[in-house]
C-alpha cells in the first residue's frame, strides 16, 4: 500500500479524507446521497446498506470507503471492492458528491484517489454499472470524462427499456 492521502485541494477548498467508516456515516451517506437529489429513496437505503455491511463486518465485507469531509460536513464518498471470485477486478459501487460540492473537481479527486488506492492493491481493471436510461446521462459524462470506457450495454436489464451500461477501465494502462 502507497503512504495514505490525507486532503485533497481543489480550487480553494480543502477535503480530509477519511478512510475509516463510523456508526455515524450511517447518516452521513444517506445525507449525502439524499442531497444529490438523483437516487430514489430504495436506492438510498441501499447506498446505506453497504455502511451498514461494512460496520458489521469489517474489511471482511469487501466494501471500501473514502469520505472527504471539511470543518461542517462531508462533500462526497466512494465506495468501491474487489469483485468475489475475480483477481484484480474492482467494482466502484457509489460514488456521490452533495449538490452544492459538485462541479469543481470533488467527484474527478475521489475517483482518482481511488484508482490509486486500487492500484496500491494490486488492482487491474474497474468497473462501474449505471442506467442507460436519459436521466442518467450526466452519470455516465462523468464517467466518460474519467477516462472510462463503454464495454457493454444490456438491453432491458432494470426493466423495459432500461438497460444497464458497463463502463470500464485498465488502471495498468494510466
Ligand atoms: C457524478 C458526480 C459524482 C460527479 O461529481 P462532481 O464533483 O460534480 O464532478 P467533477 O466536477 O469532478 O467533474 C468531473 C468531470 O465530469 C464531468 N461532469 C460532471 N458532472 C457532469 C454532468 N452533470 N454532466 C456532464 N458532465 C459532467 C465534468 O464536466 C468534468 O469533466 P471535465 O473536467 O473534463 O470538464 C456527482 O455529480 C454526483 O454525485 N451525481 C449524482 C450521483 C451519481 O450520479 N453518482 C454516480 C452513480 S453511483
Amino acid at each position: 500500500m502507497t503512504e495514505t492521502q490525507d486532503e485533497l485541494r481543489i480550487a480553494s477548498s480543502v477535503w480530509n479524507l477519511r478512510y475509516e467508516v463510523k456508526p455515524s456515516d450511517l447518516l452521513t451517506i444517506r445525507k449525502i446521497v439524499e442531497s444529490t437529489g438523483f437516487f430514489h429513496s430504495y436506492e438510498v437505503d441501499i447506498a446505506v446498506e453497504l455502511v451498514e455491511e461494512r460496520l458489521r463486518r469489517g474489511n471482511s465485507s469487501g466494501y471500501h470507503f473514502i469520505f472527504a469531509e471539511n470543518d461542517s460536513s462531508a462533500g462526497g464518498y466512494v465506495c468501491y471492492g474487489e469483485i468475489a471470485c475475480t483477481s484484480g477486478s474492482y467494482d466502484v459501487y457509489w460514488i456521490a458528491v452533495t449538490k452544492e460540492s459538485q462541479g469543481c473537481g470533488l467527484g474527478r479527486a475521489l475517483m482518482k484517489l481511488t484508482e490509486e488506492r486500487i492500484a496500491a492493491s494490486g488492482g487491474r481493471r474497474i468497473y462501474l454499472e449505471t442506467s442507460g436510461r436519459t436521466d442518467y446521462l450526466p452519470t455516465r459524462r462523468f464517467y466518460e470524462r474519467c477516462s472510462y470506457d463503454k464495454a457493454a450495454e444490456l438491453p432491458d436489464f432494470y426493466a423495459e427499456n432500461d438497460s444497464k451500461v458497463i463502463y470500464v477501465k485498465d488502471i495498468r494502462k494510466t
